[in-house]
């Protein structure tokens, strides 16, 4: 006759060593955003916005192309090496299952912005009113691995990041001469409108249980080479796109400041990305660049014309370049921006930085 309550106690441990959440683990990480932060989510989506195929990811760990927009890691893997975490999977990836979804989830994908409108040439991608929907189900299925009361603490202990922006002037505003939005408002109160926006989405990502958030502006459009493909004859940076980077990020500034103000609590950590991709870009030399100018991949001016593909020109040493695609950093700038995101100074990073708020949140 089996003793019943060694049968308990051996259930109990099956389960435990299947689902271990527990004080010891890295905080889990949850990414929503666009291709600065995509880690492959596009790759199970029917769009043209991919990084699917050669020569992304020739320096990635497997030299393989994951789907994120980069040489090698990203800045939300940068992150959770940091963290001492496996880098967050995508959630639309089926291998993000069982004890995997402790570790959190990356939910952003390529193209999207701020606005609905934004991106919708790239047709079937995660809006992030989407990405938030699948916030809410992900903690669904987390609550039914280790119960309500474990996944609200595992959410409200976690670390978020949100990278949006860029695409709403890339991507809607800027994208041809002349577009809806440009009819609709000057670049000024355009801004006030997109950051009105991201005021709502960060809202509801504190109502889904976020308590700790780096939410990222835009860096300095203007000097991608894309745009200097377009607008640089020497070298320069394009005037409009830099204003509107210099309009969105002490916006972004003052929105989170608020909020954090209207919830008595830092819960949002706004990254002047402007200021500090600014550094490398000025001073390419000084990060150790050959150059922030031209793309390592990429065909035509500045390398910043179409897609990089194997028939583009490809660099050799990709660490000498800022910039890996016509709007995308290298593995190495992207570095140098976790590296800021850890230790910069209140000019890149409002109210602190991550040092500081991991150093608070281990107390
Ligand atoms: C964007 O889409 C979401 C979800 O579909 C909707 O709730 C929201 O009101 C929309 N925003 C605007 C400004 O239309
Ligand atoms: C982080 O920010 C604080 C406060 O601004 C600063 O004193 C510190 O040197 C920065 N770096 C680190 C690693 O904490």
């Amino acid at each position: 006759m089996a003793n019943p309550g060694f049968a308990i106690t051996l259930a109990i441990v099956v389960i435990t060593t299947f689902i271990t959440y527990s004080e010891g683990s890295p905080r889990a990480f949850f990414v929503f955003g666009d291709s600065l932060v995509d880690n492959g989510n596009n790759n199970f989506l029917a769009t043209t916005a991919r990084a699917d195929s050669p020569p992304y990811g020739v320096d990635y760990p497997t030299h393989r192309p994951t789907g994120r927009f980069s040489n090698g890691l990203n800045i939300a893997d940068l992150i959770s090496k940091q963290l001492g975490a496996d880098p967050t999977l995508p959630y639309l990836d089926p291998a993000l299952d069982g004890d995997k979804l402790l570790v959190g989830a990356n939910f952003a994908s390529a193209g999207i912005g701020i606005l609905n409108d934004t991106g919708i040439q790239f047709v079937n991608i995660l809006r992030i009113y989407d990405q938030l929907d699948l916030f809410q189900q992900y903690q669904q299925r987390v609550s039914a691995l280790i119960g309500a009361e474990q996944t609200t603490r595992l959410v409200n202990g976690a670390l978020v990041l949100i990278t949006l922006g860029g695409n709403d002037y890339v991507n809607n505003y800027f994208l041809t001469p002349i577009s809806v939005r440009q009819l609709q408002y000057n670049i000024q109160d355009y801004s006030h409108v997109v950051i009105t926006e991201y005021n709502k989405i960060l809202t509801r990502l504190h109502d889904l249980g976020a308590r700790r958030v780096l939410v990222t502006g835009t860096g300095p459009l203007g000097c991608v080479p894309a745009e200097l493909a377009l607008w640089s004859s020497n070298g320069e940076c394009a005037n409009e796109l830099q204003q509107a980077s210099k309009i969105f990020n002490p916006l972004l500034v003052q929105m989170t400041t608020r909020l954090n103000q209207q919830l008595s609590s830092d819960i949002f950590v706004a990254v002047n990305a402007m200021e500090l991709q600014n550094d490398f870009i000025d001073k390419p030399k000084e990060f150790g660049f050959v150059t922030s100018k031209i793309a390592c991949c990429g065909q035509g001016p500045y390398n910043g014309l179409g897609l990089c593909t194997t028939a583009s020109n490809l660099c050799t040493n990709r660490d000498e370049y800022a910039f890996w695609d016509a709007f995308h950093p290298t593995e190495k700038a992207n570095k140098i921006i976790v590296k800021t995101i850890f230790t910069g100074s209140n000019k890149y990073m409002s109210p602190m930085n991550l040092s500081t708020i991991m150093a608070i949140d281990s107390l």
